[in-house]
């Protein structure tokens, strides 16, 4: 088939391999190149049978690749996400960015001034805002069903121990991970900014309880804020849940109603009582990604492709920008900072 959009991936490791494969597979798009430090990796790439050119870092891509991709898939340590967009889009690439798209607003924004001067585009990857029940709740808001928003909570509480730290080299560390709310609970973040907006005034306490020597960040924290657009919120989070995620849920408390969206991510409505509105049936949520002993959001990157394919096309547009991807970057800092965790 012609025009097939040309993508390459960095960083070919969990979520590499998984945009990899629905590349490979996709029938409007074409996998080019995977590039990642670890020679280990491209085994694995045998395995899945990808025939395609390997590198070993982002200047050996660079050198070698020569604009034959349209599209690189960011999916390397956090930590690195703004620097290798900001060489990419120079370079003449569009780029996709897993989330967080930066560890600070201050990088974020040199990502998106080389957008403007490169006039590339940048996706953010945001794959939770395709579940059915993030769907809902967003139109819920929009059209105004439960009427002014008082109060909204966001719980997220997950199990990340030594069998997920100890298999890492990044994940943990101040500079390429950064901290819970960025690596575990970004997505979650996303959604309420998604259909909350932006928050104001934070207040925020957070602690490492479980992970002393794992960890050189937090693992559990409360924080709360009110919302630009009225109402109050709080964010409440940890990864020391004993063996298993436990869930991740949103509670919306309105004028005309109370809703909650709950689950190990957010994948089902578990409550919703509002004045004159009959709950619809839902279609099912994808599950969760499975890594073996834990278990991540849901799997749902294949719509990250589709929306890219469709907004190259001019059907459609990103369906998170580098705008959004760079405030939920900028609420997750906000809170940090509120908590004294970054001076
Ligand atoms: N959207 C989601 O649901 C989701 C899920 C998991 C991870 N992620 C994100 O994807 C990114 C990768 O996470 P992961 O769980 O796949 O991590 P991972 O450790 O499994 O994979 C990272 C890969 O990048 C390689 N790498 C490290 N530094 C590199 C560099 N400088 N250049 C090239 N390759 C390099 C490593 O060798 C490894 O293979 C993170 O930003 C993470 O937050 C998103």
């Amino acid at each position: 088939m012609k025009n097939k959009i040309k993508f390459s991936v960095i960083g070919f490791g969990r979520i590499g391999k998984r945009h990899s494969k629905i590349i490979y597979e996709y029938e409007f798009t074409d996998l080019i190149s995977i590039t990642d430090v670890a020679y280990s990796q491209f085994e694995e790439s045998n395995n899945l049978d990808l025939e395609v050119d390997k590198f070993t870092s982002i200047e050996e891509f660079l050198e070698k690749d020569n604009n034959k991709s349209d599209i690189v898939c960011i999916a390397t340590p956090n930590g690195t996400h703004t620097d290798y967009a900001v060489r990419l889009l120079n370079a003449g690439y569009h780029v996709l960015i897993e989330k967080p798209m930066g560890l600070s607003q201050e990088e974020c924004l040199r990502v998106i001034g080389a957008q403007e001067t490169s006039n590339k585009r940048v996706f953010v990857v945001k794959q939770n805002r395709y579940s059915p029940p993030s769907v809902w709740m967003k139109e819920m808001i929009e059209k105004k069903v439960i009427g002014d928003v008082l109060m909204v909570q966001v719980n997220c509480y997950w199990n990340r121990d030594g069998r997920y730290y100890s298999s890492s080299n990044w994940k943990g560390t101040r500079d390429l991970d950064g901290g819970a709310l960025f690596t575990q609970f970004s997505h979650f973040i996303d959604l309420m900014y998604w259909v909350f907006g932006d928050i104001r005034n934070p207040k925020a306490i957070v602690k490492n309880f479980t992970h002393p020597d794992l960890i050189d960040f937090d693992d559990s924290g409360f924080a709360q804020f009110e919302f630009e657009s009225g109402g109050i919120g709080s964010v409440n989070y940890s990864t020391s849940c004993w063996d298993k995620n436990m869930e991740s849920s949103i509670t919306v408390i309105g004028k005309k109603g109370s809703f909650k969206v709950g689950g190990q991510y957010m994948n089902k409505v578990e409550y919703c009582h509002v004045e004159d509105y009959e709950m619809p049936e839902l279609p099912e949520t994808n599950p969760p990604n499975n890594y073996g002993p834990y278990k991540g959001s849901a799997a749902n990157h294949h719509y990250v492709f589709e929306n890219i394919v469709e907004t190259f096309a001019g059907r459609s547009k990103p369906t998170a920008s580098s705008f959004e991807g760079m405030k939920v970057v900028s609420i997750i800092e906000r809170i940090y900072k509120a908590a004294k965790f970054i001076k």
